[in-house]
């Protein structure tokens, strides 16, 4: 039997659910065309804007891995050493709109069935940055892009009205999102950062403002190691380093966490997953919670800079498990989606040698019920 590899997300057809995140693999129309050519279902361009960008002096990104051995983490090379995570201080694509207008449509002439999604970042402060998301929008999509990405993400942006900043303002969430839907034909996905407390509710904000799905997550924010022999980051210019993002394995399970918050506070809406997939068994999770795509970064960064062999693996990984699963009845990813999201209870729901003993970590009331998690009092 054939497996259906196809999803239909927030209206767009796509041959199949994994995409490129926004990031260096698609940075340009070579890596985007290559990236189609390997069987990628979808891209998301590096984030374009309109404001100045200049990247930091040396190195944007590295890679940090650990051995079985010391268990350090290091950006150090050593021989057989796993990778951890990467770690970067990138900022959004260097071109300009005028330069990513006609290569959109380039690359959406040469390969109309893939999806083409456009990542954009303004300010939020006034009208006329509210406008410039709205001139980004209508040029992306003049020019054939399926959709748009609001980067409100990017963990280290000096401008307090850009990037994660925005994440973590539910005003401004709303605000931005209802503008560049006032102009948007295509759909219109908010990237958020995972650096908040409760992603649940700038992801309220974005949906009330008209998003047609969440995508989680964006790099944690962190820092590289002080190497302990020269006392110097492992990465830093001059001496001196900022706070940048992490990604790869190391953020599998945080990233799982906070798409678990959102697919179950809005099991309705739609949502794309990112952080730590490599193979389709990190994917599946990401699936089992219950988002309809899936995008790669770190993993494709070091394959090749577009990930010919992950998606390849990711395709392999879905046929193999979708015919496994021929006798549950399963055909498609609809088909499992979202099966596990009601799995995640709170503490005092999962089982005890003894429940009756246990009320929510609070002392048992000699003559009433156990009180309810929102009930009970908040201790000073
Ligand atoms: C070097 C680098 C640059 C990135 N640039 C962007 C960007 O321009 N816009 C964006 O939304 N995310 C950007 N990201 C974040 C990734 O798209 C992705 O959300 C993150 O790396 C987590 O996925 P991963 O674990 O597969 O790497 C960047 C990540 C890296 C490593």
């Amino acid at each position: 039997m054939s497996v259906d590899r196809s999803v239909t997300f927030t209206g767009i057809q796509f041959e199949n659910p994994f995409l490129l995140s926004s990031a260096p693999p698609t940075e340009s129309e070579s890596n985007i065309t290559r990236a189609f050519e390997a069987g990628w279902g979808g891209v998301v361009t590096k984030t374009i804007g309109l404001h100045p960008v200049v990247n930091v002096y040396g190195a944007k990104a590295k890679f940090m891995r650990t051995t079985a051995e010391d268990a350090n983490v290091s950006m150090k090379k050593r021989p057989g050493a796993a990778l951890h995570s990467s770690w970067n201080w990138e900022l959004i694509s260097d071109k300009t709109l005028e330069w990513w207008a006609p290569r959109i449509r380039r690359i959406k002439d040469a390969f109309p069935n893939k999806v083409l999604i456009a990542s954009i970042m303004a300010g939020s402060g006034n009208d006329k940055e509210l406008r410039h998301w709205q001139e980004l929008a209508e040029t992306a999509q003049g020019e054939g892009a399926d959709g748009l990405e609001l980067n409100f993400s990017c963990p280290h942006m000096d401008r307090r009205d850009m990037g994660s900043n925005i994440g973590k303002d539910q005003g401004l969430c709303s605000v931005v999102t209802e503008a560049v839907k006032e102009v948007a034909k295509v759909p219109v996905w908010c990237k958020l950062t995972p650096a908040t407390a409760e992603i649940v509710v700038e992801a309220a904000a974005c949906f009330r403002g008209g998003a047609d799905a969440i995508v989680s997550s964006n790099t944690f924010p962190s820092i590289p190691l002080i190497d302990p022999e020269t006392l110097e980051f492992e990465i830093n210019v001059d001496g001196f380093v900022s706070s940048g993002g992490l990604g790869g394995p190391a953020i599998l399970p945080l990233s799982l966490a906070k798409m678990a918050q959102l697919t179950k506070a809005f099991p309705d809406k739609s949502f794309s997953g990112i952080g730590g997939v490599s193979d389709f068994n990190q994917a599946a999770s990401y699936f089992l919670l219950g988002c309809g795509t899936v995008q790669v970064c770190t993993a494709a960064m070091l394959d090749q800079a577009v990930g010919p062999n992950v998606i390849k693996r990711l395709l392999s990984g879905l046929d193999r498990f979708l015919e496994q699963h021929v006798k549950d009845g399963w055909k498609r990813i609809e088909d499992f989606r979202g099966i596990r999201r009601d799995r995640i209870v709170l503490q005092s729901d999962i089982r005890r040698p003894d429940s009756a003993d246990y009320h929510s970590g609070y002392e048992g009331v000699e003559g009433y019920a156990s009180p309810q998690p929102d009930e009970v009092p908040v201790r000073a």
